[in-house]
């Protein structure tokens, strides 16, 4: 048994008690009795007998490290052995799923199922005390389901998803490992001249991950393609010149999501020095992530580190707080500087200020923040400033007052490179932050 598995075997009796605790209190605010969660349905093309990549509910997945099977139901009381219906279709035509047996399974009353359209003979026989958790509300109704996605339930059992159990936080690290061991195969790659295609290959290689395994599209940017904030063209040709190698790909652990970013360049000289400062921004505002404060307060942060990179390149001809003040810097990081991160890239309840789904919307002033949460013990956060040339956006700053303030050759020079952005994923601790991107190896 892998180190990796003796642990989660280890924890996870903790995780399911976790779930069900907050299940306990989900289903008494809604005054229910229990949820009904359904894995989700293979969604086929329009016109066509090919299926989409199969995505699990993230609600399931929270129970159990089944992702990839369709029609699959558990039920769950908070009390009760939580009871997993599992899909096995007397099919010849597609690989069937073998009957589970794995650390987590000991944890469910397992029952299989041959037919999709036969689950009713496994539910309640009353629904009315029951909510569905899904996707498909015309399944829902057929089966006699009232309650669908009930909102106090939900806004209750996201908020608390943001507290990752131990299993939870085992499993993030392995994504880490995993994926830092593809971004150094994707780096290789790059100092080796090849194509953004080639690039990706290598990264999924070493990743043992397939395009849909990983939990998002990799971003694997050449030169002027790092000035793309989501960049996923995937260049077959590789270019003459490799000046910039912009990288964001995760890997997927049980259902929860690595986020990591780095940017490497050919260049020794101005463009260099910035992927160095943001690489250490990175580092500091990782170091900022304190229990009881706020993560707005490092998004602004972000924008004061980035305002001093701009002036350090002779950028913008300005001290650093008057290129924040003047908002020249949302020139350049005209992003969020993170999200959570778990079962979900973008972890759900960031913009909620509790349990009961209160409303915590981004600033104004600072609209693509994902995530306006206290932080917390628990809580993982990823941290990803960035410097972006970026065509648009110049060309609107070129057209204001602060034009005057903006060293436009250097500008000239240095798009090109196209732009910078590091992003590391970050466990808060009571006392200290845990970087798990830096701890499995890799750095700048
Ligand atoms: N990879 C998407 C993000 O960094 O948010
Ligand atoms: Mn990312
Ligand atoms: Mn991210």
């Amino acid at each position: 048994m892998s180190d990796f598995t003796a642990l989660v075997t280890q924890l996870y009796p903790q995780h399911i008690e976790y779930m069900q605790n907050l299940t306990k209190e989900a289903l008494a605010r809604e005054n229910l009795d229990g949820l009904v969660i359904h894995s989700g349905q293979g969604k086929r093309m329009f016109l066509d007998d090919n299926h989409y990549p199969f995505h699990v509910n993230p609600q399931f997945k929270a129970w159990c490290p089944v992702t990839d099977n369709p029609n699959c139901w558990l039920v769950v009381n908070g009390v009760d052995k939580p009871k997993l219906i599992f899909y096995r279709p007397d099919d010849f035509w597609h690989k069937v799923p073998p009957e589970p047996s794995a650390f987590w399974t000991e944890h469910f009353d397992i029952v299989m199922l041959a037919q999709a359209n036969a689950v009713e003979t496994h539910l309640p026989l009353d629904k009315a005390g029951y909510a569905y958790i899904g996707e498909y509300f015309e399944v829902a109704k057929a089966l006699g389901f009232e309650h669908v996605n009930p909102e106090g339930a939900l806004h209750y059992l996201h908020y608390h998803r943001a507290y990752k159990t131990d299993y939870e936080l085992v499993c993030m690290r392995e994504a880490n490992r995993i994926a830092v061991k593809a971004h150094h195969a994707a780096k290789e790659a790059f100092f080796a001249g090849k194509s953004e295609f080639d690039i990706n290959l290598a990264y999924l290689a070493a990743a043992r991950q397939g395009d849909n395994q990983v939990p998002y599209n990799n971003i694997i940017a050449l030169n002027e393609h790092a000035a793309i904030l989501h960049y996923t063209v995937l260049e077959t040709d590789a270019p003459s010149e490799h000046r910039t190698f912009l990288i964001d790909a995760g890997a997927s652990v049980h259902g929860y999501a690595a986020d990591i970013t780095r940017t490497y360049t050919t260049d020794t000289g101005e463009f260099a020095a910035i992927v160095k400062g943001v690489d250490e921004l990175t580092i500091t505002l990782a170091n900022q992530l304190t229990p009881n404060t706020s993560y707005v307060d490092i998004h602004e942060q972000a924008h004061a580190g980035v305002a001093q990179i701009l002036h350090d390149a002779g950028i913008v001809n300005l001290p650093a707080h008057e290129i924040v003040a003047k908002g020249i810097t949302k020139t350049f990081f005209p992003h969020g500087i993170g999200h959570m991160l778990g079962l979900q890239v973008h972890d759900v309840a960031g913009h909620v200020n509790d349990d009961y789904g209160t409303p915590n919307p981004a600033p104004a002033e600072h609209p693509f923040l994902r995530c306006t949460r206290n932080i917390e013990a628990r809580h993982v956060y990823t941290i990803e400033p960035g410097v972006y040339f970026i065509d648009s956006l110049l060309a609107k700053l070129q057209s204001t007052d602060n034009a005057i303030y903006i060293n436009w050759d250097k500008i000239a020079e240095l798009s090109p490179f196209g732009g910078v952005r590091v992003e590391d994923n970050i466990i808060v601790h009571p006392t200290h932050i845990e970087n798990m991107s830096r701890d499995a190896g890799l750095n700048s």
